[in-house]
């Protein structure tokens, strides 16, 4: 079955990997990650963004993701990503998610802290790992000025997780979330301190874009967790929409199969780097 976000951080601790946690929302993008993870036999985060929870539902999700699991010689784990709200989290830890992201970032720190507590208290009981976000992580086509701006503080991050007691944090350090518009500068001194002076695994966003040889740095430092989700879309849409160019009656499940595919390519080429340096 799912295993939570500690034990797969764990893992990746110990054998000196990033976990990808991958942005999906259906079966076949769940196939494709969860095969594309047995293949290269590392854990896998499954997650859902919070807009495509409200969609599927997080039962229907919930129910795919598991049965991956029970297939899978790999730990996978499942979890919401960017959780707007106690109640979003609620719902998906009461559907039998592994883990809950809670990101109140854009609110002030008190609130950001006392939300993510009450997350926190509901999901230890039963079992549940808690990610939530400090600093602001802004979208692909901002500046890497403005980028730069929402950069995390270190010295807040390691009293927000005193204060907290999450099980992971997610830092702003250059990425950005979507397709970059120009290219991205990552902090690698503060990525560094991060790592190496917050009391929790750290957290990287905006996956997508990142030029290979800067996730290879990060995955060097420590990152525990790397958060991909626009690549694998673009990748399905793109397999789609030349799957069904030129043919106005395209065979459903030619489609579907194709979109796995390419989401399947997707995954392969970042767990290599993601497990590039495993002992
Ligand atoms: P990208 O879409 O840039 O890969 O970001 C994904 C992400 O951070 C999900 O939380
Ligand atoms: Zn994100
Ligand atoms: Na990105």
């Amino acid at each position: 079955g799912l295993v939570n976000y500690r034990e797969v951080l764990q893992y990746a601790k110990e054998h000196k990997i990033t976990v990808g946690a991958f942005n999906s929302m259906n079966m076949e993008t769940v196939q494709a990650v969860a095969a594309a993870a047995e293949n290269k036999r590392t854990p896998l985060i499954i997650q859902t963004y919070h807009a495509h929870v409200d969609y599927a539902g997080p039962d229907y999700i919930r129910a795919i993701a598991q049965t991956a699991a029970e297939r899978s010689n790999v730990k996978i784990a499942l979890g919401l990503d960017h959780g707007r709200s106690y109640e979003q989290a609620k719902k998906c830890i009461e559907s039998g998610y592994s883990g809950v992201m809670i990101d109140l970032a854009s609110e002030d720190y008190e609130l950001n802290v006392r939300e993510t507590k009450r997350v926190v208290e509901l999901a230890h009981k039963v079992g549940v790992s808690v990610e939530a976000e400090l600093g602001t992580i802004v979208t692909a086509d901002e500046t890497p000025e403005v980028i730069a701006e929402g950069c995390t503080d270190p010295v807040m991050a390691r009293r927000f997780v005193k204060d907290t007691g999450i099980d992971c944090l997610a830092v702003s350090v250059g990425t950005a979330h979507g397709a970059y518009k120009y290219a991205p500068k990552i902090q690698f001194d503060l990525l560094k301190e991060l790592v190496d002076t917050v009391e929790c695994p750290i957290v990287v966003h905006g996956g997508s874009g990142t030029p290979d040889e800067d996730v290879e740095k990060m995955v060097r430092l420590g990152i525990a967790k790397l958060n991909v989700g626009t690549e694998f879309f673009t990748a399905y849409i793109d397999a789609v929409k030349e799957m069904t160019k030129g043919d106005s009656r395209p065979d459903i499940i030619d489609m579907m199969r194709a979109a796995r595919d390419a989401v399947r390519v997707t995954a392969d080429a970042k767990l290599d780097i993601l497990t590039r340096f495993r002992v």
